[in-house]
């Protein structure tokens, strides 16, 4: 099945989808997204990530391009003609093409782009044997809790995690206390049971698996502390596990080449991906 993209109100094919050379997207990376998972063809979470692009479309003043119920329309669309039952769906909203200006544009329609592909999360070995991350300077702007596609710091560490042999990158600010990962949230066990991922301020993106596993905790018997952890402390962590949309619940076993507990998956990191995976499969069920 070929695939197609949705552009500004047409459906065409992945190849020959294109915005404007002057979309502020482009040239200023003027735009938000939200990445969605699907799960048996059912979108995982769907209310809290309209939510989210809500607030980011608010928190930049980018008026909404359509309708949440057209939104929605697009996004089921975009899946079926994409043949995807388990995967995720991309989706971003510039503030539309201008001419080359860096106040706003008087009048311009936002860009609406979709894609959909199939995933089915991240390489079963890597779940199994738990994945290492390095620690990096956190070097975004102030507010990483808008999901805007401004992702150039967050590029430089995956890169810089990938040319070390890790997986992720978790940033590090000035307090040197791990504010998240490039395309993930952090979290750590502590020697004591507790569960501990940072506060969602303004300093990172509150992912929506983060809320849902929060959600979950509870029901696992586990207690959840929000608060920001230093590299130390992690490194010293029972256990440790990264969260998003793509990796659902992944567990971290080594932190700059230091190796967090025995140096392989916990038991509660495991109980917990469980508990998260059988949450998207169910909504999946329910569509
Ligand atoms: N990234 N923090 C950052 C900086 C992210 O980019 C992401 C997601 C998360 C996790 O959020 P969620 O649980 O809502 O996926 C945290 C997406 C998957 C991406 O850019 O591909």
């Amino acid at each position: 099945m070929s695939r197609i993209a949705y552009v500004n109100g047409r459906y065409v094919p992945h190849h020959a989808a294109r915005v404007h050379i002057e979309d502020r997207g482009f040239q200023f990376a003027d735009a938000v997204y939200e990445v969605i998972a699907v799960s048996g063809g059912g979108l995982v979470d769907e209310a809290p990530h309209l939510q989210r692009l809500g607030r980011s479309l608010g928190e930049l003043r980018i008026a909404r391009p359509m309708s949440e119920a057209a939104l929605k329309a697009v996004m089921r669309e975009v899946i079926r003609r994409n043949g995807v039952r388990d995967g995720i769906i991309y989706l971003q909203i510039s503030r539309g093409a201008a001419p080359r200006d860096f106040a706003f544009p008087r009048s311009a329609r936002p860009s609406v782009v979709m894609t959909a592909r199939r995933h089915s999360g991240p390489n079963p070995r890597l779940v199994e044997e738990g994945v290492g991350v390095i620690t990096i300077p956190d070097i975004r702007w102030a507010r990483p809790d808008i999901k805007s596609v401004a992702l150039l710091p967050n590029t430089l560490g995956k890169q810089q995690a990938k040319e070390a042999g890790a997986y992720e990158a978790w940033q590090v600010d000035r307090d040197g206390k791990v504010t998240e990962g490039t395309s993930s949230n952090a979290w750590i066990i502590t020697g004591t049971g507790e569960v501990v991922t940072r506060q969602a301020d303004t300093s990172i993106l509150n992912g929506i698996t983060r809320l849902s596993l929060i959600a979950l905790l509870d029901g696992e018997g586990l207690r959840l502390v929000e608060r920001p952890f230093s590299v130390a402390e992690a490194k010293a962590a029972r256990e440790a596990f990264l969260t998003s949309t793509t990796n659902f619940v992944l567990p971290v076993v080594r932190i700059d080449d230091v190796p967090i507990g025995n140096g392989h998956p916990g038991t509660a990191v495991r109980r917990l991906r469980e508990a998260y995976l059988s949450y998207t499969a169910a909504q999946g069920m329910r569509r």
